[in-house]
């Protein structure tokens, strides 16, 4: 009988696209993978969202500090000026054939960016270069209950008005509709986030994607971490299960709270629950919470595969 190769063994390409919607847990995944010694895993690249260098400079120049990153990480530390210098005129496919030239046979490069699933042309850019895709879904009222607490520690920082007006008007809004148009507005981001995601990875080979969930990472990384490097066609390494939690991210670029976590912590899988029951999600999210397996239930069960 013919062995399936893996993704790994038969792919000239060495990218692996992580998505997910914001606030999923996509840094600590990101951390988790880039512990693995054959993955070099920066910060946020952004680039698949950009047609070429150039615009991709002028649109998110912070990003240039992942790419910066990806260099440090390969042993071949380069500054931005020579990096521009590499990438003058190459359209974004241009940009990874470039940047690989520099990567060694056998090393994958881990693109997270949780923007790339805001729309369909930022996914289709991606599959000129044949990755491995990683979907990461979490709960929408994970999501959600994440979003405002980070926004609200910001508006805590913003000028004595828009501190007491934004909150008057967010607990107004609760009580009438049990949600602010903060979380409702983080709620259709994840419906549209993850609704454009499942419909790219449809024609995608079952070979080179896996799908993986916030609450089974978090609450057993070991069987998760394994199961996803049998799916890339990696050993898995002990380290993956043990990240440096402990780093600062640039706020732009990754999670602004990740240095709190001070290990795997399972209980943001759940705490959303204390706050939010499914029944106030919009009926778009309760059917895709359906028809994608993650209703409460299921995402809070410790048994769930
Ligand atoms: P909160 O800290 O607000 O709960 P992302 O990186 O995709 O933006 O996701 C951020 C979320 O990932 C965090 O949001 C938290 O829920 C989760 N997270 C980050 N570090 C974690 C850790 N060490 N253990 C468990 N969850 C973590």
């Amino acid at each position: 009988m013919q062995q399936t190769e893996s993704w790994a063994a038969r792919s000239t390409s060495r990218l692996i696209v992580l998505l997910s919607s914001e606030r999923s847990g996509s840094t600590l995944l990101r951390v988790m993978l880039g512990a693995h010694s054959r993955i070099l895993a920066p910060q946020e690249l952004f680039l698949l969202r950009y047609p070429d260098f150039e615009t991709w400079r002028a649109r998110k120049p912070v990003a240039m500090e992942s790419l910066v990153e990806l260099f440090t990480l390969l042993g071949r530390p380069m500054d931005a000026a020579a990096i521009s210098v590499g990438c003058a005129g190459r359209s974004t496919p241009g940009v990874y054939e470039w940047v690989f030239d520099f990567v060694p046979r056998g090393l994958f490069v881990l693109d997270k960016t949780p923007a790339y699933a805001n729309d369909a042309t930022t996914l289709t850019r991606s599959a000129a270069l044949s990755p491995f895709y990683i979907w990461l879904i979490r709960h929408p009222l994970g999501v959600i209950d994440s979003h405002v607490r980070l926004k609200m520690k910001e508006r805590h920082r913003r000028p004595l008005p828009k501190r007491v007006l934004r909150p008057l008007r967010d607990a107004v809004e609760e009580w009438t509709d049990g949600m602010s148009a903060l979380a409702r507005t983080r709620e259709a981001k994840w419906i549209l986030q993850n609704s454009n995601v499942r419909n790219f990875l449809r024609d995608v080979p079952a070979s080179q994607q896996a799908v993986l969930h916030f609450e089974q990472l978090v609450r057993a990384p070991e069987a998760v971490v394994q199961k996803l490097c049998a799916a890339i066609g990696i050993e898995p390494e002990a380290g993956m299960v043990k990240p440096k939690t402990r780093q600062v991210m640039n706020p732009k670029l990754g999670d602004p709270n990740f240095h709190l976590h001070g290990k795997i912590d399972a209980q943001p899988a759940e705490s959303w629950a204390e706050r939010y029951t499914e029944a106030q999600l919009q009926p778009e999210a309760r059917e895709l919470i359906e028809q994608l397996g993650i209703t409460k239930a299921r995402a809070l069960d410790p048994h769930a595969a």
